[in-house]
């Protein structure tokens, strides 16, 4: 997955906004890529690009090295903040959806949904109803309607956001085992530096806006990390200097 000199501005009531400038990143496969920055410094509207839901004003985007020229569910799937889940389904119901998009036989969907009930730890709630479940269970659905279609990448946009920091640290331990397993190309967005270190083989920081590539720390500590080792707490602060940095030129340009 490539990302060219890409840039986007909005032009807005109050004005044109230079969300995007210039930012190039490539992610191999299997690779699991965390972008991390201020509010508002374009990490939704990159991956609203490379799910082919927002064009660029300038450079490209190549996925599998092809060009984004649009959604692609069969290469792309995103899983937001917002678990997004449509409330007279069920959870299994839920997991079902994508398939459902796709043609794919009721009986197989069931199957296919029902196989991965397991793995997303919702054995058991299948016929619950979304507001029957909690928020970490939620957003698992929404990652599960996600991997069911069974893309080869993953876009994932603040998906523990809106979760307790408890929650959060067991979802992520949760996410890890699961893209061990599947080996699909991640690009995560997240706020959370231990998120980031737990989880990201690469970890590119973002600038303030416009956005572009403040530095990539490459990460090759062995999985499952232990977060107080001297090497892990070296770089946590290597990379809180650097966001920083960032959000204070954030919160001064507004
Ligand atoms: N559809 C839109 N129209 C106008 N401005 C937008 C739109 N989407 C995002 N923006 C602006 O572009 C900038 C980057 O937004 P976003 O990509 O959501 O950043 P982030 O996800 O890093 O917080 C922000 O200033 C935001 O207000
Ligand atoms: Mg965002």
């Amino acid at each position: 997955m490539a990302i060219e000199s890409v840039a986007k501005r909005y032009v807005t009531s109050s004005g044109p906004v230079d969300a995007l400038d210039d930012i190039s990143l490539s992610v191999a496969e299997g690779e699991f890529c965390t972008l991390i920055g201020p509010s508002g410094c374009g990490k939704s509207t990159l991956l609203g690009m490379l799910g082919g839901l927002v064009m660029p004003d300038r450079g490209r985007l190549l996925v599998a090295g092809a060009p984004v020229t649009g959604p692609d569910p069969r290469r792309v799937a995103t899983v937001f903040q917002d678990a997004g889940l449509f409330p007279w389904r069920t959870a299994l119901e839920n997991v079902e959806f994508g398939l459902e998009l796709q043609g794919v036989s009721a009986e197989r969907r069931r199957r296919t949904a029902s196989e991965l009930l397991g793995p997303l730890g919702l054995r058991g709630f299948a016929e619950r109803y979304p507001r029957e479940l909690s928020g970490g269970m939620k957003q698992r659905v929404a990652i599960g309607r996600a991997l069911a279609i069974d893309t080869k990448i993953l876009l994932m946009d603040e998906p523990f956001g809106a979760l307790d920091e408890q929650t959060r640290v067991l979802m992520g331990e949760w996410l890890l085992d699961i893209w061990r397993r599947t080996r699909k190309t991640v690009i995560f967005v997240t706020h959370s530096l231990h998120e980031a270190l737990f989880l990201s083989t690469r970890v590119a920081v973002m600038t303030a806006r416009p956005g572009r590539i403040k530095s990539v720390l490459e990460l090759t500590m062995e999985y499952p990390r232990s977060m107080e080792s001297p090497e892990m707490v070296a770089l946590r602060a290597k990379l809180w200097s650097e966001i920083r940095e960032e959000s204070l030129r954030a919160m001064q340009s507004t």
